[in-house]
């Protein structure tokens, strides 16, 4: 990277007229090759949203707006004095990717062998390590060490299952707000469970009290303003299993409470489809109900009568989705409920896959998900890269191949919507924040060979999608070397 001398600003009529500058805005111009969505396309018009300027520069303002997305040569005059330029050389500049489903107390825990699927790997191998951090000490390492992969792996913004002790709690919002990252996060709930599983148990006044105390302490602590906030906070009951028909109905009154702060609520669905004595028959038998959406949405009681209040909504995201019914696929999409799909996970934890087009056709919002430590890659880009395997891979006419395109939305624009996020990141249109990150194929030889030697059609937009695929496939961590958020540098924890 060098910073450059502004030098002679382009000629005023290159300019578009709606990216003329207030002369007394000072802004800072990186350029780039630049790939992202532009708008507010769905996930089918993501492919015709595509963007990619060779040539591109980003220019942001002192409140780390976006003020222009475009060509190098039309970027918008302002005078010399107050415009800085970083040349990034032959760098990718990308949006921060957005991991819509990751646990911070499994950040020791990827490649765990549990001997089994879900449930087994839970009791043997998650239960035991989330209790470590009761351990202020721990907590303090595991707090660091999480935002350090998160900025590694140029995750911008995450929604993060919690740990069950405020303590970890209150390490995880330090440093994230010590690093400038985006969060949504809240303890993980859990008033059942097995042996292993104790020392993470509350009773549900407990579980009430202490939820409703992070709540207070640091939901929009940074801004106060839930439009404006970096720092936001969710309600999480870990998953069905992991609590009663009491404690549901205790969360669907304080979510009614608090649901107009712009509180999120998270947790697990339709995972595991073991027969009998997997997760999915284990909700329906032990609570009775029709679909295991209905325990999440008010409708917990046998016979999925309304036992309380609705835990869905535009806030709401649910991991996995992976075996749903037609019922709750309508019911999420009519509710603003999105998906975390996770497809690195699912291979681990042998869960099977998502059907793609079943979902997107109902229209619920898909975004990724490392879903760490299950999941074990930290890069968005590899969920992208399973994804594009596992759906490619689907039986018969369910078999799709996704557009690069496609791949790039469910990473980042797709997230900042399923985040309920999307006017503030998740692209560079004009006017939002500048979350992106600096990508330098040098600092990974072998994507640097395959941008460098890899096939191309002849046809400039299929030349593209090659582009963006070999970049997004071939991606790895030490190839991200500069992370912003709001126009500003996010450096990891000293
Ligand atoms: N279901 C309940 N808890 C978990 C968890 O920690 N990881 C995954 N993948 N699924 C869960
Ligand atoms: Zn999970």
């Amino acid at each position: 990277m060098t910073t450059e001398d502004p030098g002679p600003m382009p000629p005023a009529t290159d300019s578009p007229a709606d990216v003329r500058l207030d002369p007394a805005t000072r802004t800072t111009t990186h350029l780039g090759h630049i790939f992202h969505i532009a708008g507010t396309p769905t996930v089918q018009e993501a492919a015709a949203a595509l963007v990619e300027i060779p040539d591109g520069a980003l220019t942001v303002d002192d409140r780390g707006r976006i003020v222009y997305c475009g060509p190098r040569r039309t970027r918008p005059a302002g005078p010399a004095r107050t415009e800085r330029v970083v040349d990034h050389g032959d760098a990718f500049l990308l949006p921060g990717f957005v991991d819509t489903h990751i646990h911070y107390p499994q950040t020791y825990s990827t490649d765990a062998y549990g001997g089994g699927q879900l449930l087994e790997w839970l009791t043997a191998c998650i239960f035991p390590a989330e209790a470590r951090l009761a351990d202020p000490a721990f907590a303090r390492q595991i707090a660091r060490d999480f935002t350090a992969r998160r900025i590694a792996a140029g995750t911008t913004a995450a929604l993060v299952f919690g740990s069950a002790f405020a303590v970890a709690q209150h390490a995880l919002f330090t440093e994230t707000r010590a690093a400038g990252l985006r969060i949504v996060s809240g303890r993980g709930i859990q008033t059942v469970g097995p042996d292993s599983a104790a020392p993470l148990l509350t009773s549900d006044a407990d579980a009430i009290a202490m939820a409703t105390d992070e709540i207070d302490e640091w939901h929009c602590a940074d801004s106060g303003d839930p439009t404006t906030a970096r720092l936001q906070t969710a309600i999480i009951p870990r998953f069905a299993l992991s609590v009663t028909a009491d404690t549901l109905a205790r969360l669907g009154d304080l979510y009614a409470e608090v649901r107009p702060r712009g509180v999120y609520v998270h947790t697990h669905l339709n995972e595991n489809n073991r027969p009998g004595d997997g997760e999915i028959d284990s909700v329906r038998k032990l609570f009775g109900v029709a679909d295991y959406l209905d325990t999440y949405d008010g409708k917990f009681l046998p016979g999925s009568a309304i036992g309380g209040e609705s835990l869905l909504g535009r806030r709401t995201v649910m991991a996995h989705a992976v075996h749903c019914s037609d019922t709750e696929l309508t019911r999420m999409a009519a509710t603003g409920t999105s998906i975390a799909h996770c497809p690195v996970s699912q291979l681990f934890l042998g869960s099977g896959t998502m059907p793609w087009r079943r979902t997107v056709d109902a229209g619920v919002t898909i975004a990724a998900g490392t879903d760490v430590g299950a999941g074990d890659e930290w890069l968005i880009p590899r969920v992208l890269s399973d994804a594009f395997k596992v759906h490619l891979s689907e039986p018969g006419f369910a078999s799709v191949a996704l557009h690069p395109g496609e791949l790039l939305f469910t990473g980042t624009l797709a997230g900042a919507r399923a985040l309920d996020m999307e006017e503030r990141f998740g692209n560079f249109d004009a006017g939002k924040d500048a979350d992106f990150l600096v990508v330098e194929p040098d600092r990974w030889p072998a994507l640097a060979a395959a941008l460098r030697y890899g096939i191309r059609a002849d046809d400039p937009t299929a030349a593209r999608d090659q582009t963006l695929f070999t970049l997004l496939l071939g991606l790895r961590e030490p190839a991200i070397t500069e992370v912003y958020v709001a126009g500003r540098r996010v450096q990891p924890p000293d």
